[in-house]
């Protein structure tokens, strides 16, 4: 017997379930399931719901002074009670060092969110200082990556600006922990709703899933760098000549467990 069952479906995402509990509450039901490219695999990374459900849970539980969040208990080992809120349909992206798309785009055009960045900055490079870059959630396909300015005129200056203080003070929070585990937060992505008028954190948060960690003690910039996250998978993706739509193709066995192991390696390095 599961927690979800008999309960009605929400909304079923790449990776999570979410059912109705009362008009107030939500089940969160976190899968095996892995996206790459927002592209699901059709191979489930065992153990990987567990790992989601118990790092969010430890976040939320430690970052609640930072910002109130949806989570009110665990049901079970992949589970969560959390409060119904109205998405914001906003990627909060924030990165502290030069990473993925982030890379990308500093490489081709000196910029981070079509912000100037100082020049000769090597991959991995940590930043100045962390920066807020959103993405629009978009409902199929690719998140959009915007400017500040975008924000703004989307959600409006105020939200706007809260979303990003908010942002900055769970990333600072989050790398300050992470750091002292020996773990690099290279980067990662919140998002919010609004509940009786307040903003609050929802969905995952501080996950493999939602972020780069880096293993501290092997941090070199200048190269792509060893990660607790889905990069192994993306490294295999890349490698495979997949034109990144449906259908992905087959993963081997070896990419099933080199990436659940490096999941558990998060939570243990993180949480033991
Ligand atoms: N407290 C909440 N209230 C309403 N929606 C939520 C809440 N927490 C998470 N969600 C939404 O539930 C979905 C979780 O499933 P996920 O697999 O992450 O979906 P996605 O494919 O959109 O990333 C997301 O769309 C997320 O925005
Ligand atoms: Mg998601």
């Amino acid at each position: 017997m599961t927690a979800s069952e008999s309960l009605r479906l929400f909304r079923r995402g790449k990776v999570r379930e979410m059912y109705v509990v009362d008009e107030a509450h939500l089940l969160m039901v976190a899968s095996d399931r892995v996206s790459a490219f927002d592209v699901v695999m059709r191979e489930p990374i065992p153990g990987k719901g567990v790992v989601l459900t118990a790092l969010s849970k430890f976040w939320f539980e430690r970052t609640r002074e930072v910002v109130p969040n949806h989570f009110v208990a665990e049901r079970d080992e992949r589970s969560l009670l959390v409060k119904r809120a109205e998405r914001i349909d906003i990627e909060c992206v924030v990165r502290g060092y030069l990473a993925g798309s982030g890379w990308a785009e500093y490489r081709r055009a000196g910029t981070l969110a079509g912000e100037p960045l100082p020049p000769n900055l090597a991959e991995s490079s940590a930043l100045p200082e962390p920066r807020f870059t959103p993405a629009t959630k978009a409902e199929s396909g690719h998140d959009e990556n915007i400017s500040r300015d975008q924000l703004a005129s989307t959600v409006g200056a105020p939200l706007a600006h809260r979303l990003e203080e908010l942002s900055l003070a769970l990333y600072l929070s989050g790398a300050e922990y992470a750091m002292a585990r020996g773990l690099i937060l290279a980067d990662t992505k919140f998002e919010f709703g609004l509940l009786d008028g307040d903003l609050i954190l929802i969905d995952e948060v501080l996950t493999p899933d939602s972020s780069r960690y880096w293993p501290a003690d092997q941090y070199a910039p200048g190269k792509p760098q060893p990660s607790f996250d889905k990069q192994f998978l993306r490294d295999f993706l890349e490698g495979s000549g997949w034109d990144k739509t449906p259908p992905p193709p087959p993963l081997p066995p070896e990419v099933i467990r080199g990436t659940a192991e490096r999941y558990q390696e998060a939570l243990r390095r993180l949480t033991a």
